[in-house]
């Protein structure tokens, strides 16, 4: 079964070809980045009209690249949400009248679903697992228990994991976003102020926290500027992302002990982290489990994904949505 599947939920306008949920055929991303770099951030109305120049292209791209037509393809999926409604929008339209006009079945994918379905493009993974899932918008760590169901064993309490190393970044004076940014500082130096992080109990409740860590970044890098002193920036950058990660591997270790689950997986953008990585093979192995990631081109958004899911949910009998369909700034994680 080929999908077309099209994703425009934040700043990447992105459209892809899979085959049977697992085989990329092709992987179009048109990355708005640059041009919200000067903004320090992704200013929605921007993207949606830079969603509304790029979408038509990138989809031909891809069909290109997979050497597909419309006889070619089986269904044509969609990011309905989570994300910015308006970018949100240019992708649920240009997908209604794509599946319309060809006569296609149109399914709505969730971005969040479509994260955690990356880790089976190129692999073997099969539920049962647990799944870290760390975004520009969500962190959470998920007991996925098949492919269309999953249980929430714990989120963060208020920001996500990547929306502080975006903020910790511009404080630090760095360009967004600021996940890649970070991870190149702190590779020069050391993680030798301890910040704050949640203590995780064996039994007790699940909850990420990065308002704490975020504000303990700010209040520092502005008291070292009021004394006059030097900001020792790759040291704050390394000790920032040592919290940062160290919480959702512990995270991710308390639910592997809690589920018995003997599969770890990473999802979202801040699961491109290399320090991440690392320390979840060090969690994985302690607890006997095998530890899977998506590729770095899936870690972040792409479409590819998205038609992963949609394969998934197809098999399990999920319905295809109607040409009503909306798109919505929020979905339920689990
Ligand atoms: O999944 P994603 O592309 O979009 C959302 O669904 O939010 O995640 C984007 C987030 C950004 O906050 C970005 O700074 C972060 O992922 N990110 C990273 C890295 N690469 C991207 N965070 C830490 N280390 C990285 N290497
Ligand atoms: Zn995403």
């Amino acid at each position: 079964m080929k999908i077309l599947a099209i994703e425009t939920s934040c700043d990447e306008t992105a459209a892809a070809v899979v085959e049977d949920g697992r085989r990329v055929l092709s992987n179009a991303v048109a990355s708005q980045i640059e041009i919200h770099r000067r903004f320090g951030g992704v200013v929605p109305e921007i993207a949606s009209r830079n969603h509304t120049l790029a979408i038509e292209s990138t989809v031909r791209s891809a069909l290109d690249e997979a050497g597909a037509g419309k006889d070619d393809i089986d269904a044509v999926a969609v990011t309905y949400g989570a994300g910015l409604l308006g970018a949100l929008l240019v992708g649920v339209n240009f997908a209604k009248a794509l599946a319309y006009a060809w006569d296609k079945p149109l399914y709505a994918v969730s971005h969040i679903r479509g994260h955690i379905a990356a880790n089976y493009i190129d692999s073997d993974l099969e539920p049962p697992y647990v799944c870290l899932l760390a975004s520009g918008g969500h962190t959470a760590v998920l007991r996925v228990d098949d492919y269309s169901r999953l249980t929430c064993l714990g989120q963060t309490g208020d920001d996500a994991a990547g929306e502080a190393f975006d903020k910790v970044a511009r404080v630090l004076g760095l360009p967004y976003p600021g996940g890649p940014e970070i991870q190149k500082l702190a590779a020069e130096g050391a993680p030798r102020f301890h910040m704050p992080r949640p203590v995780f109990k064996d039994g007790g409740a699940i909850r990420f926290s990065y308002s704490g860590l975020k504000t303990y970044v700010v209040n520092l890098v502005h008291t070292l500027s009021q004394r006059g002193e030097d900001i020792p920036r790759a040291d704050i950058a390394a000790s920032f992302q040592a919290a940062a990660v160290g919480q959702l591997t512990e995270g991710a270790a308390a639910a592997l002990r809690s589920t018995g689950l003997g599969k770890l997986s990473i999802a979202g953008g801040v699961g491109a982290n290399a320090l991440l990585r690392e320390e979840a093979k060090k969690v994985a192995e302690k607890a006997g489990a095998s530890l899977h990631y998506p590729a770095l081109r899936y870690c972040t958004d792409n479409a590819a994904m998205i038609g992963a899911a949609a394969y998934f949910d197809i098999v399990s009998g999920a319905e295809p949505a109607p040409l009503t369909l909306d798109a919505k700034a929020t979905v339920r994680l689990a």
